[in-house]
C-alpha cells in the first residue's frame, strides 16, 4: 500500500483564482459561491486579508484546500469559506486549516463564520460555539 503524503499548509496571498475555483467545485461549495463569475472570484480572492492553503507535499503540489479569511488580525475574522477537495475530505484537512487560521491569527482574534447545514458538526466537532443572537444582512445576487 503506498503511503499517503504529507499536507503542507501555507499562507498564499496570490493564490490562483482557477485553483480556488476548483476547491470550490471539488468541494461542493461551489453550488454556493459565484464560480461562474470569474471576475466576482477574483475579487474575492485579491481583497481578501488571510488565505491559507492546504496541498499534498509530492512534486505537483496540487490544492486540496482552502480557508478564505477577512480579518483585521486584531480583533475579528470571518471565514468565509473552508473548502476541501472531496477526494481529501475526512483526513483531516478541514480540522488542519482550522488550526492553521487560529495559529496565524493569535488567541486575541476571534472567528466566525456561517455554516452549511451539513457542516455544522464539523465546527462543533472542532470546539466552535454555535450562537443565537447572530444577525445578517443577506446579500441580494
Ligand atoms: C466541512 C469540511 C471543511 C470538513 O473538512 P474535512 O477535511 O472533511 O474534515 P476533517 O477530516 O478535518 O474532520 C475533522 C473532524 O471533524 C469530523 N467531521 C468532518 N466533517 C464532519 C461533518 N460534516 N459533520 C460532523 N463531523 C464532521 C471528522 O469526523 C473529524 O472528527 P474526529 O475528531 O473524530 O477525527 C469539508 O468536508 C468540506 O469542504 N465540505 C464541503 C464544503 C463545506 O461544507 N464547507 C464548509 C462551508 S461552511
Amino acid at each position: 500500500m503506498t503511503e499517503r503524503p504529507r499536507v503542507l499548509y501555507a499562507r498564499e496571498p496570490a493564490l490562483d483564482v482557477a485553483e480556488f475555483r476548483r476547491v470550490l467545485v471539488e468541494s461542493g461549495l461551489g453550488a454556493l459561491r459565484p464560480i461562474e463569475d470569474g471576475s466576482r472570484l477574483r475579487t474575492m480572492l485579491s481583497n481578501a486579508d488571510l488565505l491559507l492553503t492546504a496541498r499534498w507535499d509530492r512534486p505537483d503540489c496540487s490544492l486540496i484546500g482552502v480557508a478564505r479569511c477577512i480579518t483585521d488580525f486584531a480583533w475579528c475574522c470571518y471565514l468565509s469559506e473552508l473548502a476541501v477537495s472531496a477526494t481529501a475530505q475526512g483526513l483531516g484537512v478541514g480540522r488542519g486549516l482550522l488550526d492553521e487560521t487560529r495559529r496565524q491569527l493569535g488567541p486575541g482574534v476571534s472567528i466566525m463564520l456561517a455554516s452549511v447545514p451539513s457542516a455544522v458538526g464539523f465546527y462543533e466537532r472542532n470546539g466552535m460555539t454555535r450562537l443565537p443572537d447572530v444577525f445578517w444582512y443577506h446579500r441580494e445576487w
